[in-house]
């Protein structure tokens, strides 16, 4: 026996309708555009009555939740249209202008997540002094790697999946050649971060992409210590996570910091005592960290007998992903538009 297929939206496709529905509505823009839905979505041959027509083709079982979620969309729609405030104009008539009536819905959008958390950490280090500082995608191999002490044919520069443009030119592969840049320009003291996308040659997977953000941090000045890197960053960390949040600092390595840290989070979610978020461990690896090495302030022609500093680097992707609970990281890339309607 060979069923035909059977031609009805089955109730996973209800969803993708009901979006449609939204972004129709979204689009009127005049009274000639507010017709059009109206015969297409609510009039008597509109998708949403053709859809209840179909009923007897929905297998039984699913005959009752079916319709009442057909008959749901049509009513708020239906709802919807009839207390537009734009209706206004039908009753008055289009002679009478009245420049005090509402007027036609103007499509708005949001920021992009990424951008909101890119914000959000801004707006926390310029309220402590720090300035925002931005550099070129595209870089030399000077200021994406030499002048932070990555010389050439050092294993370091490994750590970095490159995109070399030509031998000399590359994507940059952090946001770090933005403090070289920074230091060319200014005197200490220096407080800036500097946010910005930035490109690895990684396999592509719900955790890798070949672009991500980042925002880096740098502070310069005479007697500047690591107590001023874990005060900043924990009076940082306990306004974006939790006024009580705890960091673990571990030893790490870095060509450009000396000594290089790995800074934990206590997980927010959880409040340390373990989820899937952590992965049990109580806390979240959010950034990277250290004093800055003698030579890159060199690099920068600022004397390190004098100033010391700390930077920091931290992925804002990874504060997203833990934040909103996403699981893969290609979302925030592929511009879904019901992804992105949920921020
Ligand atoms: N640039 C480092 C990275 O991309 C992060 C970092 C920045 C570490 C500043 C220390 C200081 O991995």
């Amino acid at each position: 026996m060979s069923d035909s297929p059977i031609a009805v939206p089955p109730a996973a496709q209800l969803d993708a309708l009901s979006q449609k529905a939204e972004q129709a509505f979204c689009a009127i823009t005049d009274a000639t555009s507010a017709e059009q839905f109206r015969i297409a979505w609510l009039g008597k041959k509109g998708t949403l009555r053709g859809l209840l027509k179909m009923i007897r083709d929905v297998p039984e079982e699913q005959r009752r939740s079916f319709g009442a979620r057909v008959n749901e969309l049509h009513d708020t729609y239906e709802e919807k249209f009839a207390s537009a405030p734009w209706q206004e104009h039908e009753h008055t008539g289009a002679a009478a202008f009245d420049p005090a009536l509402p007027g036609f819905p103007f499509p708005q959008g949001s920021l992009h997540p990424l951008m909101k958390i890119r914000n959000e950490i801004r707006d926390i280090f310029v309220s402590m002094g720090f300035s925002v500082a931005y550099g070129p995608d595209i870089e030399t191999d000077y200021y994406n790697f030499e002048a932070l002490n990555f010389p050439e044919f050092h294993p370091a520069r490994d750590m970095q999946d490159t995109f070399f443009l030509t031998a000399t030119r590359v994507l940059r592969t952090h946001t770090s050649p933005v403090q070289i840049r920074t230091m060319e320009l200014e005197r200490p003291p220096i407080r800036s971060i500097m946010p910005g996308r930035v490109y690895r040659n990684e396999e592509i997977s719900a955790r890798s992409y070949c672009l991500f953000h980042q925002v880096e941090g740098l502070y310069i000045d005479r007697n500047v210590s690591f107590a001023d890197l874990k005060g900043t960053l924990l009076a940082f960390s306990r306004r974006f996570f939790d006024d009580n949040t705890k960091l673990k600092i571990r030893p790490s390595f870095f060509p450009f910091t000396e000594p290089s840290v790995e800074i934990d989070v206590e997980c927010f979610l959880c409040k340390g005592k373990g989820c899937s978020i952590c992965k049990q461990s109580g806390w979240l690896e959010v950034l990277g960290a250290g004093m800055v090495h003698p030579r890159v302030l060199a690099s920068g022609n600022i004397d390190s007998n004098e100033f010391t500093g700390f930077a920091f680097g931290i992925g804002i992707e990874r504060i997203a992903l833990l934040k909103y609970g996403i699981e893969d990281i290609r979302f925030f890339f592929e511009n879904d538009l019901r992804f992105l309607r949920q921020f």
